[in-house]
């Protein structure tokens, strides 16, 4: 049986009930940091333990919280993310219905190792059932005494609040989501300074995800370093992967990082192999930002290498023969789907949530959508790809927030892997899906 540390017990019993969540060692972690460590010492643990994000960057935790302004006499914010838009990822929510107080017990380690006395989570307004559970899991916390004033008898108060957004995908970008919650329109903002030094009403902030702050409890109970020892590498730990497209058994997992991909994407214990005995044609293996892999790159490296689920296999060879773990949104897609059609569905998405406030962005996202429906559609030229390439080499780099290039790299990689099919639709419009609409500029024209 795999590590649980973030799923453990929630087969067992009703978590979202305080006393099932305490007979089960629930909120140790607050006892033990509040009465025998200082912020510090939590700190240095959450370092020692390699931690990385799970909001899709991985950029390591205890290293972002020692880049809080300390010296500042202003007052400091941790803001958890739990905006979770990413088209394919469905991980956050999962923890939160099932383990709503390990989420909360995280919140309260975390913020007491930043000398934060307010917490915001941030949390997609679709989720509306989840926000009823968390605000009655910080309910019970705070009858319970692990919230509000002197937690434990200790100096330290804590309040959290719960706050819904209003359906912009922007909006979890870190930046935007400190925009919005400041009330104003969710456009990301320029860095430096990042938010860590001007954050939430200019105060220092640490903004992190979900899954990053409800690991945070197990590193305080058994210590950073036995949290490094597992996974491989510099991807430590356990990750929460969703799962789904064409498998047996799509799901959030689980997993220790270093699992083999092949075993993840056919074991029983995962995805059960790929649906009604078809062939496995392509793979997005973090979320719909990363780049796809076709078939023979995903359980193995251009190198001839298993693949692992890992920051670093996933990403092995680069954006030429690799991909990324990203937030862990994992698309499996078989022999019959069209790699077309669904770069267009996600470069759709990507241009309605853009903010528009760079042109290459609110332009390129618009401009590649009409191009690759002109091609889904049967009215595309084969210049088109080369067009495509051209548009979303413009975007990338080349914008304020990582949207751009989370909108380039799919259809780069699309091309890169899969030009054959886009070709195949130039060459054969008469077999396209509905070949009746067509953009010239900016208008839809039915044929
Ligand atoms: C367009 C966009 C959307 C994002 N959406 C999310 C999200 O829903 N949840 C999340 O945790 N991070 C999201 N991120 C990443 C955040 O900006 C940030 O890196 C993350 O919340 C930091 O937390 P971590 O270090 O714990 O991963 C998004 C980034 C971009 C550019
Ligand atoms: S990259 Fe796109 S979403 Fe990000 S700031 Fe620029 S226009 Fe807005």
């Amino acid at each position: 049986m795999p590590k649980q540390i973030l799923l453990a017990n929630i087969h067992q019993s009703n978590l979202q009930q305080i006393d099932n969540y305490l007979a089960v060692g629930g909120y140790e972690s607050v006892s033990k940091a509040l009465k025998t460590m200082s912020p510090d010492g939590v700190m240095e643990e959450v370092k020692k333990s390699g931690l990385r994000g799970r909001g899709g960057a991985g950029f390591p935790t205890g290293l972002k919280w020692s880049f809080l302004d300390r010296k500042s006499n202003k007052p400091r914010y941790l803001v958890c993310n739990a905006d979770e838009s990413e088209p394919g990822t469905f991980k956050d929510r999962y923890l939160m219905e099932y383990n709503p107080h390990l989420f909360i017990e995280g919140l309260i380690v975390s913020s007491y190792a930043l000398g934060a006395n307010t917490c915001y989570v941030y949390i997609r307004g679709e989720y509306w059932y989840l926000i009823e559970i968390l605000e009655r899991a910080i309910a019970q916390a705070h009858q319970k005494g692990f919230l509000g004033k002197n937690i434990l008898q200790s100096d330290y108060d804590l309040q959290i609040y719960i706050h819904p957004g209003a359906g912009a995908y922007i909006c979890g970008e870190e930046t935007a989501l400190l925009e919005s919650l400041e009330g104003k329109r969710g456009n990301p903002r320029i860095k430096p300074p990042f938010p860590a030094v001007v954050g939430l009403y200019g105060c220092p902030t640490v903004v992190n995800n979900v899954e990053s702050l409800a690991s945070v409890p197990w590193i305080v109970n058994n210590g950073g370093e036995a949290y490094s020892q597992i996974g491989i590498g510099r991807s430590t730990g356990t990750k929460l992967i969703s799962a789904c497209g064409n498998i047996n058994r799509p799901g959030v997992y689980e997993i220790e990082l270093g699992l083999s991909v092949e075993k993840f994407i056919y074991s029983d214990e995962y995805c059960g192999g790929i649906k009604n005995g078809k062939k496995l044609k392509a793979c997005v293996p973090g979320g719909s930002s990363v780049p796809i892999l076709p078939a023979n790159l995903i359980c193995k490296t251009a190198k001839g290498e298993d693949r692992l689920m890992t920051y670093e296999s996933l990403a092995d060879g680069g954006f030429a023969t690799g991909s990324m773990l990203g937030s862990g949104g994992f698309i499996v897609f078989d022999e019959d789907q069209c790699v077309v059609r669904n770069t267009w569905n996600f470069t759709r998405f990507y241009h309605h949530e853009s903010c528009g406030q760079c042109s290459p962005c609110r332009e390129g996202t618009g401009w590649m959508e009409k191009v690759l429906h002109n091609i889904e559609y049967g009215h595309g030229s084969m210049d088109d790809i080369d067009l495509l390439w051209d548009i979303q080499r413009k975007i990338e780099g080349n914008t304020i927030c990582p949207l751009g290039d989370a909108a380039a790299w799919p259809v780069a990689a699309a091309i890169r892997h899969f030009r054959h099919e886009f070709e195949w639709h130039i060459t054969n419009p008469q077999e396209a899906t509905r070949p009746n609409a067509v953009y010239r500029g900016n208008q839809l024209l039915l044929a």
